[in-house]
């Protein structure tokens, strides 16, 4: 029987001999294959225009960029409903209040501009964009632009969507921060891992994610200081030079890797039942952005026992899963957060589906998943 994994890591010898490397090197986090890292994010991932700091994962990237731009208690940030919980996790963390905003449309699953007016208020500070499934957001120069006038901080967590492209621009380079995941599951992989990217110079983000010390174990082991100054109050969000090491053999891959994806969306919008919608149907046909095709979502039709076909598709060897439960039935959240003012997201996550997509998958791997889900549908 087939045995389809919702996501498969695909390392080979590269990134065991760069493991290799680092460890036979003695010198194990915050140096060179970090820096070197960095760059190659800039290079590949933005165009080469943004300054990057790798941190630990996408969680501390947009928990550092909340500290960087001094929001707190009292401060408003929105947050799209159709969202990973670590968003409204780090606002709460920095004692600020998430607020919950709907998406465009049921083919469109990022924030319109007006799903962003629909409910900003005088004590938002901040805007968190997510890139979901690796689709751009479509209004995000609109929103970008409202942010501007509005003084608002504009946070593009870009956990799905490491490369994606919209109009000229790439995703996190747009707002005045980029939050990126390097987690197990995600198109550039190093097990855990992040980075913050913006514009403007990164150095405060350097600081926070060490304690916010004025110099580096580096700096001293190489004698260009002594001690150092605490002058910001930072955490631990440091990445190592391992998974720095493998985040440089990803990245290498990652144009190869982002074409056998596109090539799996593209069979799997040939084949999936025509009862069946996916985002990616508009997103593949819109040629102003370039979407990372990070996983692979569909829409139900009204009526279907998902539970019922997630078991269906499992005894045949299909794994499936979901992006996102509803954030009002968190029991951390329930009495914060409600349905009220998120039609859309309320219905997507009823009616939502994530099929397997990763790069070891094959045409027939989508050919046998298309055809269960027809069998059942
Ligand atoms: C949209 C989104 N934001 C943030 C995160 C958090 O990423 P990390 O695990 O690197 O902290 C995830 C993780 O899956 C995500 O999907």
């Amino acid at each position: 029987m087939k045995n389809i994994k919702i996501f498969e890591s695909d390392f080979d010898s590269a990134e065991s001999k760069a493991v290799h490397d680092v460890v036979s090197s003695g010198w194990l986090t915050s140096g060179a294959v970090t820096e070197r890292f960095e760059n190659l994010i800039s290079d590949t991932l933005l165009g080469g225009m943004q300054s990057v700091a790798a941190v630990s994962s996408c969680t501390a990237a947009i928990h550092l960029a909340l500290i960087a731009s001094g929001i707190k208690a009292g401060d408003e940030v929105i947050v799209p409903a159709l969202n990973f919980v670590s968003d409204f996790n780090v606002v709460r963390a920095v004692g600020a209040t998430p607020i919950l905003c709907d998406v465009a449309s049921l083919t469109n699953w990022t924030p319109s501009l007006k799903n962003i007016k629909d409910v900003v208020s005088d004590k938002t500070k901040c805007c968190i964009i997510v890139h979901f499934a690796g689709i751009p957001c479509l209004d995000i120069f609109k929103i970008r632009d409202f942010c501007i006038d509005n003084k608002i901080v504009l946070i593009e967590d870009v956990a799905h969507a490491a490369g994606a492209t919209v109009g000229n621009k790439k995703c996190g380079s747009i707002g005045d921060y980029g939050a990126f995941s390097f987690y197990s599951n995600k198109n550039i992989s190093t097990g855990e891992g992040g980075c913050v990217t913006s514009r403007h110079d990164v150095g405060v983000f350097k600081r926070l994610r060490s304690h916010g010390m004025t110099t580096s174990t580096m700096d001293r082991d190489k004698g260009r200081a002594f001690t150092y100054d605490v002058s910001d109050l930072g955490l631990n969000y440091r990445i190592d030079e391992i998974r720095a090491a493998i985040g440089i053999e990803q990245l290498y891959k990652f144009s190869i890797k982002h074409k056998k994806r596109r090539s799996l969306v593209v069979k799997y919008l040939e084949l999936l039942p025509h009862s069946v919608t996916s985002p990616f149907s508009v997103a593949v046909a819109n040629e102003s952005i370039c979407s990372v095709d990070h996983i692979f979502p569909i829409l139900l039709p009204l009526g279907t026992n998902r539970d019922k076909l997630r078991i269906s598709l499992l005894d045949s060897g299909i794994q499936t899963t979901m992006h996102y439960p509803e954030p009002w039935s968190f029991s951390a959240y329930n009495d914060q957060f409600s349905a009220n003012g998120c039609p859309l997201v309320s219905e997507i996550t009823n009616r939502e589906l994530t099929l397997p997509l990763h790069t070891l998958m094959s045409f027939s791997d989508v050919e046998y998943i298309c055809h269960k889900l027809k069998s059942f549908l």
